[in-house]
């Protein structure tokens, strides 16, 4: 069998990496590792192969940034000669990037199988280019990895046939558990003065948080209000970043209990989370990895859809309501937060039960 997996963006190089190492030792399956180079800055790309040990892109298409139309556009225009030339069986397409949902548009043109890992994940919130890519890549998909089960009921709802769908639990956190001992080894405590427990991590980049200067200059001036009762570290994602720069902010970000740095490697990032009192976010990824670490989480968003790190997690989903932000810092340095599970299947198996069902599905076992 030959199988294209595809990345893009920060996000699907964590939930590629135990995918690699496990179809390593799989040797009736081809792997090629195709990267869309969506993401493309060294900390926001390079980095993360060096670290969880990925093996280089067999092949990488250099898309860049653009509009979401021309980026979607430009995927697929390439990836339509990738697969001319390599003729796989079929792709494995991670999360919910551009990247994800334009190679899948060229696989399912073509009678290429797709396989979904992170399916079945809704916000319901189609403002979010996410959801898009969510709802089109699930809907063209020939198998759909759920990581609990509040997917396969979205899936259901959508029409999707059951026997295509296999909880399998969360990639994300099977190379948490696998790097934890690397994490530790981590020395971003000592780099920046931090004590266990005695700061709080920021993470932001959603367009609806990012995008608007007025919604992004009151969730800075909130920021650093907090940061007058616990030294904050804030690693600046590239498009938040730049809008700050746009958008005349950077001078409300001079606060002594703000530490701002370039976007962190894994290991370093997943060392400040562990030890942090709390974690303001509004990414996907990190409202996974703070319920799987019991960390709590303040999650800047009007949705989730990630619904189980709310339910069964450490998550608290509170829109752009900067007060009760404040409020909930406050709880947590407090040593207060609601009592949590580790949701079902996210226990650092879910490689080999995702290589399993694959090889199951294709005739291999
Ligand atoms: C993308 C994903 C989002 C994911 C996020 C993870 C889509 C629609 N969005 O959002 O789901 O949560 O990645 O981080 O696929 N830039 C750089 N260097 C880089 C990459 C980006 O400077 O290596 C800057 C560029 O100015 C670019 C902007 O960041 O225009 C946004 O990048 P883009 O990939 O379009 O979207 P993200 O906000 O990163
Ligand atoms: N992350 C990281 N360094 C950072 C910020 C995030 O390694 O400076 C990790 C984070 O722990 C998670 C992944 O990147 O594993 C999430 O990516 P991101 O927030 O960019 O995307 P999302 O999950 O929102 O799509």
């Amino acid at each position: 069998m030959k199988l294209i997996n595809v990345v893009g963006a920060r996000p699907n190089f964590m939930k590629i990496a135990p995918l690699m190492s496990e179809l390593n030792s799989h040797k009736d399956i081809e792997t090629i590792l195709l990267h869309t180079g969506q993401h493309y800055d060294e900390k926001m790309s390079n980095l993360f192969f060096e670290e969880l040990g990925i093996p280089k892109p067999n092949i990488n298409l250099g898309i860049g940034s653009n509009s979401q139309a021309k980026q979607v556009a430009s995927i697929m225009e390439k990836f339509d000669d990738v697969t001319d030339s390599i003729k796989p069986d079929a792709i494995l397409v991670v999360g919910d990037v551009n990247s994800t949902m334009a190679c899948s548009l060229v696989a399912v043109k073509k009678g290429i199988k797709i396989i979904h890992l992170e399916a079945g994940l809704r916000s319901f919130d189609r403002t979010m280019p996410e959801e898009i890519n969510r709802i089109v890549t699930d809907s063209i998909a020939d198998l759909l990895f759920v990581p609990s089960r509040d997917a396969i009921d979205n899936l259901k709802k959508e029409g999707i046939d059951e026997s295509k769908i296999f909880l399998v639990g969360n990639i994300m956190i099977d190379t948490l558990f696998h790097f934890m001992d690397k994490i530790d080894n981590s020395k971003i405590l000592n780099d920046y003065n931090l004590g266990n427990k005695g700061f709080g991590l920021v993470t932001l980049h959603r367009p609806s948080n990012v995008d608007d200067p007025v919604i992004l200059e009151n969730i800075i001036k909130s920021l650093v209000d907090i940061s007058n009762d616990i030294r904050l570290i804030f690693p600046i994602h590239p498009r938040t970043r730049k809008n700050i720069q746009t958008f005349g902010l950077t001078h409300l970000l001079n606060s002594n209990n703000l530490i701002l740095t370039e976007p962190l490697g894994y290991l370093d990032f997943q060392k400040l989370m562990v030890n942090s009192k709390f974690v303001i976010t509004d990414s996907g990824g990190v409202q996974e990895e703070t319920t799987a670490l019991k960390i709590p989480c303040i999650t800047m968003r009007e949705n989730t859809e990630r619904p189980i790190t709310a339910i069964e997690g450490t998550n608290e989903v509170i829109g752009r309501n900067t007060y009760k932000m404040k409020e909930l810092a406050n709880d947590a340095i407090n040593g207060i937060w609601k009592d949590s599970i580790i949701p079902q299947y996210w226990d650092g198996k879910t490689a080999k039960r995702v290589v399993k069902t694959i090889k199951s599905h294709f005739g291999l076992i």
